[in-house]
C-alpha cells in the first residue's frame, strides 16, 4: 500500500513491514522509489536477476522504517572524455546508482581529450574533436609511449534524450559539464579559430593538463553560448557545470587580446581575468534561469555572484565559499576520487599517479560538513559527489572495480545522518549489498 504524506521530508519515507501489509508513505514520487530500493536490498539477491527463480524465500523481514538524505545533492560523476562510454553503459552506471539512492549523475562531456556531445551549430566538435590518434601508454607522464589505437566516440542528441529519459524514471538528474576555458584541445582541436594561438591543434593523446586554452574573444564567447543553448535545450538540470578547473594562463599573458580585455575591464591579472570569463557565462546561464557549477579554482580572482562551487583540491575552497554564502558540493581528491587506487599499487590495475590510495574505508570516513563551519555556513553544504575520471580506465569492467563498493561507503555518507554512521555497521551491510551487485554482475573491487 502506497500513501501520500506530505508531514515527511522531501525524498523521504517511512516503511512499514508486518504479517498482513507492505505499507509505504512518502511526500513525493522520489521517497517512494527509494522505498522500494531499501526494500529491494531487504529481499534475497535473486531479486536482482531475470526470469523465473523457483525455490527463493521471498519473505521480507518485519521492519518500521523512517528513512531520509541527510543532502539534497548526492552525486557520481563519470569522465566520458578521456575515455568514451557508451550510451548502454551510462544507463547501467545511472541504474546502479539510482539503487544506492544516489540522485545527481554529472556527466563530464568534455575535455581536452574527446568532445563527446554532438553540438548541430558545430559539427566539427564531434567529426574532428571526438577522436584521437592513440592514447598514451600507462602512468608514467615524462615518458610518452602510444598504443597506436585510435579511440573515440560521441553522443548524438537522441543519445542524449534517450539518458535523461532513463535518469528521469530513476530520479537522476543529469549534470551536464562543458569544460572552459580550458581543458578544452578537443573543441580547439575543432574549431582553432577560439585559441590564443593560430592553431593547428591536435586531439591530445598524452594525459596531463595541456596549455591551449579558450581566447577571451567576442567570437569565442559567441561560440560558447550557442553550444550552452543547445545543451540548455537538451538538458532540465538547474545546474549547468562549466569546469574552469585547471587553467593554465600562460597564453592569456601572451595574448593582446587578453591582454586588452583585461585593461578594457580594469583587471588586475590573468586570475581575474578568468574570473570576468566565469561571470559572463553565469550571466548568460542565469538569463535562461540555470545556475552555474564550477570547480574551486572560480573562487581565485572573485566568485560570480550566484555560483555553485565544487571543491575538488581539498575542504579549503568549499569552506570559503561556504563562508561568503554560496552553495557547495563536497568532492575532495582525498576521500572521494574513485579513479586513485584503492589498495597496494603493486597489485592494483594501473591508476593514476595523482594522489595516494582511497581505500574503502577512508571513503567511508569522509565527512562533508567541516568543523571550523557555523551551523549557518554548514547549510551551503548540499553534497558530496564521487569523481570517476578516467585516463586509466578505458572499459566499463574497470569502471565498475573502481566504483564499486567505494560508491557504497559514499552512499551513506550522503544519506545517513552523520550520528548514526558506523563502520562496524556498514560492513555488515555490505555482504548482504555485495551480494546483489555479485546478482547484478558488477564488477566490484573484491573485499580485504
Ligand atoms: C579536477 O579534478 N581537475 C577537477
Amino acid at each position: 500500500m502506497i500513501s501520500s504524506d506530505a508531514s515527511l521530508p522531501p525524498e523521504g519515507y517511512r516503511l512499514a513491514v508486518n504479517p498482513d501489509a507492505v505499507r509505504i508513505q512518502a511526500a513525493d514520487a522520489a521517497g517512494v522509489f527509494y522505498a522500494f530500493q531499501s526494500i529491494r536490498q531487504l529481499l534475497p539477491p535473486e531479486v536482482e536477476r531475470e526470469g523465473i527463480r523457483p525455490n527463493v524465500d521471498w519473505s521480507l523481514p518485519a521492519a518500521e522504517i523512517l528513512d531520509y538524505p541527510r543532502f539534497s545533492y548526492r552525486g557520481l560523476m563519470l569522465d566520458v572524455s578521456r575515455h568514451f562510454f557508451d550510451v548502454g553503459f551510462v544507463k547501467r552506471f545511472i541504474d546502479l546508482m539510482s539503487r544506492y539512492k544516489f540522485n545527481r549523475f554529472h556527466w563530464h562531456l568534455t575535455d581536452d581529450h574527446g568532445w563527446r556531445i554532438a553540438i548541430d551549430a558545430y559539427p566539427r566538435l564531434t567529426e574532428v574533436g571526438a577522436w584521437r590518434r592513440e592514447t598514451m601508454i600507462g602512468n608514467n607522464l615524462k615518458t610518452y609511449g602510444g598504443d597506436g589505437i585510435p579511440h573515440g566516440g560521441f553522443y548524438t542528441q537522441d543519445d542524449i534524450r534517450e539518458v535523461l529519459d532513463y535518469a528521469d524514471e530513476r530520479f537522476v538528474t543529469v549534470v551536464p559539464e562543458i569544460e572552459m576555458p580550458g581543458h578544452s584541445t578537443a573543441a580547439l582541436a575543432a574549431y582553432p579559430e577560439y585559441g590564443c594561438r593560430p592553431g593547428p591543434f591536435e586531439v591530445p593523446t598524452g594525459w596531463g593538463i595541456k596549455s591551449d586554452i579558450y581566447s577571451p574573444s567576442a567570437a569565442t564567447f559567441s561560440f560558447l553560448e550557442d553550444v550552452l543553448t543547445e545543451v540548455m535545450q537538451l538538458f532540465p538540470s538547474d545546474y549547468i557545470h562549466i569546469g574552469a578547473d585547471e587553467v593554465p594562463k600562460d597564453q592569456w599573458k601572451a595574448s593582446s587580446l587578453a591582454q586588452d580585455v583585461m585593461a578594457r575591464e580594469g583587471l588586475a591579472d590573468e586570475d581575474e581575468l578568468q574570473s570576468w570569463f566565469v561571470r559572463r557565462i553565469e550571466s548568460f546561464l542565469n538569463a535562461n534561469g540555470r545556475r552555474l557549477i564550477g570547480w574551486d579554482e572560480i573562487l581565485e580572482g572573485g566568485l560570480a555572484p550566484n555560483a555553485t562551487v565544487m571543491s575538488w583540491r581539498d575542504m579549503t575552497g568549499g569552506v570559503e565559499a561556504a563562508r561568503q554564502g554560496h552553495d557547495v558540493i563536497m568532492t575532495p581528491r582525498d576521500y572521494v576520487y574513485f579513479d586513485y587506487y584503492q589498495g597496494d599499487p603493486t597489485t592494483e590495475p594501473v591508476a593514476g599517479r595523482f594522489g595516494h590510495p582511497i581505500p574503502l574505508d577512508s571513503v567511508y570516513e569522509f565527512e562533508p560538513i567541516p568543523d571550523e563551519l557555523t551551523e549557518r555556513e554548514a547549510r551551503h553544504i548540499i553534497g558530496a559527489q564521487g569523481n570517476v575520471w578516467t585516463e586509466f580506465i578505458s572499459t566499463p569492467e574497470h569502471a565498475e572495480y573502481m566504483t564499486y563498493p567505494r560508491a557504497l561507503a559514499l552512499s551513506e555518507v550522503v544519506w545517513s545522518p552523520k550520528a548514526r554512521r558506523s563502520l562496524n555497521g556498514f560492513h555488515r551491510r555490505l555482504k548482504g549489498n555485495i551480494e546483489h551487485l555479485d546478482a547484478l554482475g558488477v564488477n566490484y573491487r573484491a573485499l580485504d
